[in-house]
């Protein structure tokens, strides 16, 4: 009997970092959005990191003018170090800064015409392999003890193969923000779609289940979105070309079993550094007692 086919291995991802920011200006006029910090580390680390946990290898950031920064992030900071050591400091904080050599690689969109042109602007890295895709402004943090929302779509995508996206459910007045999903048959946290629809009107929407800023996609992405017109909001979506590959491939979506933050939004932003701080053992006792103190 043969074995069945294995789908090919995710080791490259799509980090889309040429958006304008508009809703945290003027804090991005000059920093970009994914450098801003949660706490300690920018939006970018963490999004880096959840792919490294997922057995991501290779970084490509779409960037822009101003978003130099991002890849810096990634880079030795040599005169930094050599300072940090001089005077005894410990150097290991920025470990998780650290890069294999040639796997951080920089593309320019150097017009934002949309969240599927900057896909598609990584056409020739990403090459005929599958890959993820983040948007960093959406933290994705893991229950404790868990795993991060990449390593749970790695995982299902072993299982069925081509094409997922995490979701999850909103309140129904919210679906009109969103890329909305037409939800088939369930088997625990996988869903079959069967339709993808962005920024529907409430009436319009097939769900309240929102695609939430993580996918793994067959590289035949890259050819939709090559003949792709402008969609809501006069942008190339990627939402559109991801919904003319439902039928030519299995389509699945994922419930992230943890917490997702909009860090797009300023709610969404203080939410995240509240939960994280409160979380994180150097800190949370000392966070919640000035929490308490501020709401008394
Ligand atoms: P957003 O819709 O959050 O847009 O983009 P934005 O520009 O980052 O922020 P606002 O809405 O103006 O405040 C979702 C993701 O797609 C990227 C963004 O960088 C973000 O990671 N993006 C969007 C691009 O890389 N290029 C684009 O043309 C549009």
């Amino acid at each position: 009997m043969s074995e069945p086919v294995r789908p090919r291995p995710i080791k490259k991802a799509v980090f889309p970092v040429a958006g304008l920011g508009t809703r945290f200006l003027p804090a991005t006029k000059v920093v970009p959005k994914e450098l801003l910090p949660v706490v300690d580390r920018p939006l970018i680390q963490y999004a880096v990191d959840e792919a490294r946990e997922a057995g991501i290898e290779q970084m490509i950031f779409v960037t822009g003018r101003g978003k130099t920064g991002i890849v810096e992030h990634f880079d030795i900071a040599f005169e930094l170090e050599q300072t940090l050591s001089e005077r005894g400091k410990d150097l290991s904080v920025l470990d998780c800064t650290r890069a294999t050599p040639g796997d951080v690689i920089a593309v320019r969109q150097q017009v934002p015409l949309g969240l599927g042109h900057a896909i598609w602007c990584a056409r020739a890295i990403v090459g005929d392999e599958p890959f993820a895709i983040f948007l960093p402004d959406e933290l994705m943090v893991a229950r404790e003890g868990g795993t991060g929302c990449m390593k749970q779509m790695v995982e299902a995508y072993r299982e069925v193969g081509g094409n997922l996206i995490s979701v999850l459910e909103v309140p129904m007045a919210q679906v009109s923000s969103y890329g909305v999903i037409d939800p088939g048959a369930a088997n625990g946290a996988l869903t079959e779609v069967r339709g993808l629809v962005e920024k529907p009107t409430q009436a319009d929407a097939p769900s309240n289940k929102i695609v939430s800023g993580r996918y793994i996609l067959q590289p035949e992405v890259m050819r939709v979105l090559e003949n792709q017109g402008k969609g809501a909001g006069g942008e190339i979506q990627l939402t559109d070309a991801m919904a003319k590959m439902i039928g030519t491939q299995p389509f699945h979506a994922v419930t992230f079993d943890g917490a997702r933050y909009d860090c797009g939004s300023k709610i969404g932003f203080v939410e995240a550094t509240l939960a994280i701080a409160l979380a994180r053992p150097d800190m949370g006792a000392e966070v919640r007692k000035l929490a308490e103190r501020l709401l008394a």
